[in-house]
């Protein structure tokens, strides 16, 4: 039965290129889910864009000089590029700079406005009298008043992850002028989390299904107990409070890129010329929805944007799952931007093949505990795993064939316990990772593919047609279509995870047409059916490539 499944990842800063942490934070996870659930039929929505508002992208344009919108369009051009160059399939891929978001924004604000979920009051914020400015968010940092983390920003806490109002943070600084910041009244809206705490609760105690990390923060975070929060800000960059005499206000950045969820499914739906299609994913309560994102942003998705969905009331859907991910950190370290200590994408891009990378990041996954990325780590996981046992199968095969088989697909005669046994493990190891993908292990999952193709060597050495293709053509013949059939199995198997080598190999096999097209099923191929020159599916890094890199890091 085909299942409606809405894939939302999180919205990323436009205010710097993206790095390994974020690929592995959510958007290979996002991207390997999507595609296997399309491969199996499913109707799938995958949305996301580009966070382009708030304190990340005006403190960066302030330090170059330029505006706001100079730095959006920089760093949205590089994440549409990185999408595409790495394979991830976003339905959309939009902004939050657009009208229709907008829209959505300012209809539920005036919505929980109306409801009395949202109010008016005087707030004290932080001024920085030197630059005569108040200073939201990023503009401040200080002492985390929850962990004692010195370098806690006033927008969130590294260190525990708990949002943060500038105002709590213990000796603040001001970001523009380093000067201890002044109280100054200003007038806010404030969400009114406080009435909407037990619905949560109810909610979240019966998500029994989500990771423990995310189900532990999510609860206590609750029975700590929920204040309202301000969710406008004294800046002039980000969407406007649709009522009159706040023009120098706007929304908050967490509050409204969230509504990004549901405004890019409306977009997506009018771009596609069916402006109700959305409510396929939004309204019919059979479709679920999964949320992927790195554990920074948990609470703004278990907690606030169901707690903004629940009081704006419309029976939209809930997060039905929210997958998030630990960190993948660099030899030792956490990605820093500022400390320019990443790998980043596009970088990466110049110089190698989107599936290592694909593959390093989903066999390291931060599902349940932080990871790390090391340059040697990843030239080993491509030569033994991906060339020596994925690749080399299919190119040993390939050009045996080639070479004896008269360059098509064998005919095999009558099949052996043996043989029946491995076309066996392809059917359980199809079973075992469908399984494990839509519970989101992925890992696991890549674990079975990869089990695979090493009981498919086994097979292939024991079977040993190069040996009984003189004596027992039949037998040979047999026996390489048997691997062959594992072979097809295998690329359906790793689609989701190496795209483009998959789609490389399903050619190679002999089939047509789009490798995702073919469905989630051990596609066999057909004997007689002509086979293209083989060609290796990856290519063999250099040991130097780990010194070489290790400097490039070192030098940025
Ligand atoms: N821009 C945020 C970050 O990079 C994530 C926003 S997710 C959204 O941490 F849902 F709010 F958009
Ligand atoms: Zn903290």
């Amino acid at each position: 039965m085909s299942d409606k499944i809405f894939v939302c990842a999180a919205w990323p800063y436009t205010n710097g290129y993206l790095h390994l942490g974020h690929l592995a934070g959510c958007y290979m996870a996002a991207d390997i889910f999507a595609r296997y659930h399309r491969l199996k039929g499913d109707r799938v929505l995958m949305v996301s864009g580009s966070d382009q508002h708030g304190t990340p992208v005006t403190l960066r344009a302030e330090e170059e000089g330029v505006s706001p919108q100079v730095i959006v369009d920089r760093f949205r051009a590089s994440q549409l590029e990185v999408w595409e160059r790495l394979g991830i399939t976003f339905d959309l891929f939009t902004t939050t700079g657009t009208e229709n978001h907008k829209q959505t924004v300012q209809d539920i604000f005036l919505k929980l406005l109306d409801k009395g979920l949202i109010y008016k009051a005087n707030t004290t914020q932080l001024y920085d009298a030197e630059a005569k400015r108040f200073l939201p968010d990023r503009y401040v940092e200080g002492a985390c008043p929850f962990c004692g983390n010195p370098k806690a920003r006033g927008d969130q806490c590294d260190n525990c992850g708990k949002p943060m109002d500038p105002l709590e943070l213990k000796n603040p600084r001001s970001r523009l002028s380093g000067s201890a910041p002044v109280p100054r009244e200003s007038e806010h809206f404030f969400l009114k989390l406080s009435a909407l705490q037990d619905p949560l609760l109810q909610w979240v105690r019966k998500r029994t299904h989500w990771r423990p990390n995310v189900l532990n923060f999510t609860t206590h975070y609750l029975e700590e107990g929920l204040h309202d929060r301000a969710i406008t800000r004294d800046i002039t960059w980000g969407v406007p409070i649709p009522l009159p005499g706040y023009e120098d206000k706007r929304i908050y950045v967490w509050f409204e890129a969230c509504i990004g969820y549901l405004s890019a499914a409306k977009e997506w739906a009018q771009r596609e010329g069916q402006p109700d299609a959305w409510k396929e994913f939004w309204g019919d309560p059979s479709c679920k929805s999964y949320y992927f994102l790195g554990k920074d942003n948990i609470p703004f998705h278990t907690i606030i944007w169901p707690g903004m969905l629940i009081g704006y009331g419309q029976g939209l859907n809930l997060p039905y799952d929210v997958p998030a991910n630990e960190y993948m950190n660099l030899g030792g370290g956490k990605f820093s931007k500022s400390e320019h200590r990443a790998v980043w994408v596009p970088d990466y891009l110049e110089r190698y093949d989107p599936d290592p990378l694909r593959y390093y990041i989903a066999a390291n996954m931060p599902e349940t505990g932080d990871t790390e990325f090391s340059w040697q780590e990843f030239v080993r996981r491509n030569n033994d795993e991906l060339v020596a046992t994925y690749g080399n199968l299919a190119h040993r095969v390939l050009s045996f064939i080639g070479r004896n088989f008269g360059a098509k697909v064998p005919q095999p005669g009558p099949l052996t316990t043996e043989d029946d046994a491995m076309l066996k493990k392809v059917d359980e190891a199809m079973a075992a990772v469908a399984r494990e993908l839509s519970a989101c292990h992925f890992r696991e999952a890549l674990r079975h593919i990869m089990a695979l193709a090493q009981e498919s060597n086994r097979y292939l050495d024991a079977q040993a047609p190069w040996r009984t293709r003189r004596e027992n053509p039949e037998r040979a013949a047999a026996s390489l279509y048997v691997t062959m059939c594992a072979i097809a199995g295998l690329k359906t198997l790793a689609y989701p995870f190496l795209p483009f080598s998959a789609q490389k190999l399903h050619g190679l096999l002999g089939f047509s047409g789009d490798v995702a097209s073919a469905g989630w099923t051990a596609q066999r191929p057909t004997p007689g059916t002509p086979l293209p020159e083989p060609q290796a599916l990856f290519t063999k890094l250099d040991d130097s490539v780990v010194e070489a890199e290790e400097q490039r890091m070192v030098g940025v």
